[in-house]
């Protein structure tokens, strides 16, 4: 039986080279390794052994079924590979047809620069705060000092819903409210990205809806020229280290003092273009020093604390960069424009 054995092994491995089809090579395996294959019908009558031959030849038989199963992938993988080759050669598959591409997606621009933005701020330890889109008209404006019917409220043309007192928040400052009662008393360091909402007349520079960041850092011994060299060295990372940068004063009713930043035009490089208007300066973002006010309504305590905040669009930043005229881009969902990106 052991002969029969090696027989069966001999002629399995003469025949697999004849089987060139996938259907040979079916027939091929259900004869010698399939469930009711030769190796089987072998094993079966291993009773009609001599006791002490039975285990050497149950090893030997599974030795060549392994070995059989082994060849038999191969087989099976150099036929496919012939058929493949075939159905080339036969013109079944015309393989100068250009493909069809894949759409692939992109990350809009303005997530980009949110995105580059944000990887600044952290490096210099500032984390990302979420807040809420739907916010109360009372962290909105009053907890930042600005009470009803004050005239500053003229700045941020408002979204209100039908729910008295409950608006579409109109800047990121809030989050500053929030930012403070989470974190109080202890330090400050963070970046409250996310959309803003005016009702505005939309125009080539201004949209109801846009993104900002808005930026705060409250601790023991924040003073107005931490503000400016962090604001300078975000700038000088995000839009090139050899722009110039100055601090314009101006008015929000949360910070005191409060101020402009303008870097130096990105296009011309202060010469005068029509980006700049012809100044030489790009307006980038609002700051100041967290008023006392705003500090009391957070929990903190303005005899012991102070605090930096600053409020950018990084809408306008990639239109200052990539010199984009109208901001009406950004949510008009053209991909001729969002493919450029
Ligand atoms: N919230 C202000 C705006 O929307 C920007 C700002 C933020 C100014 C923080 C100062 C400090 O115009």
């Amino acid at each position: 039986m052991l002969d029969q054995l090696e027989k069966l092994y001999t002629n399995a491995c003469n025949e697999i080279e004849t089987a060139t089809s996938a259907p040979a090579l079916q027939d091929w395996e259900s004869r010698y390794i399939g469930r009711n294959g030769e190796i089987k019908v072998l094993l079966r009558s291993v009773g009609q052994l001599p006791a002490e031959q039975r285990a050497a030849f149950g090893k030997r038989a599974n030795e060549i079924r392994d070995e059989l199963t082994a060849l038999h992938s191969r087989r099976e993988e150099l036929i496919r590979q012939r058929e493949l080759a075939h159905s080339f050669e036969s013109g079944e598959i015309d393989v100068t047809l250009p493909g069809r591409p894949t759409p692939m997606g992109g990350i809009h621009p303005a997530n980009q620069t949110l995105r580059e933005i944000t990887e600044i701020w952290a490096d210099m330890g500032f984390q990302v705060f979420r807040t809420r889109e739907v916010e109360d008209d009372e962290t909105n404006f009053e907890l930042l000092n600005i009470p009803q019917h004050h005239p500053a409220r003229d700045m941020w043309d408002t979204f209100h819903t039908t729910t008295p007192g409950v608006i579409l928040r109109t800047h990121t400052s809030p989050g500053q409210i929030h930012a403070m009662r989470h974190f109080a008393p202890g330090p400050i360091r963070v970046i409250l990205p996310g959309m803003c909402y005016r009702y505005e007349q939309i125009s080539t520079r201004k949209e109801i809806q846009f993104n900002q960041v808005e930026g705060l850092a409250v601790g023991t011994n924040i003073r107005l020229s931490d503000l400016k060299g962090t604001m300078t060295s975000f700038l000088h990372r995000m839009l090139g280290e050899d722009k110039k940068v100055r601090f314009r004063s101006s008015y929000f009713p949360f910070t005191e003092p409060s101020m402009e930043v303008d870097v130096e035009c990105i296009i011309c490089g202060g010469q005068g273009c029509s980006v700049c208007k012809y100044s030489g300066w790009l307006e980038v973002a609002g700051c100041g020093m967290v008023h006392p006010v705003v500090l009391r309504n957070g929990g903190y305590d303005p005899a012991t604390h102070s605090g930096f905040a600053f409020g950018m669009g990084p809408e306008r930043i990639t239109m200052l960069k990539h010199d984009i005229k109208d901001i009406r881009y950004f949510w008009g969902n053209d991909l001729r424009f969002l493919e450029q990106f």
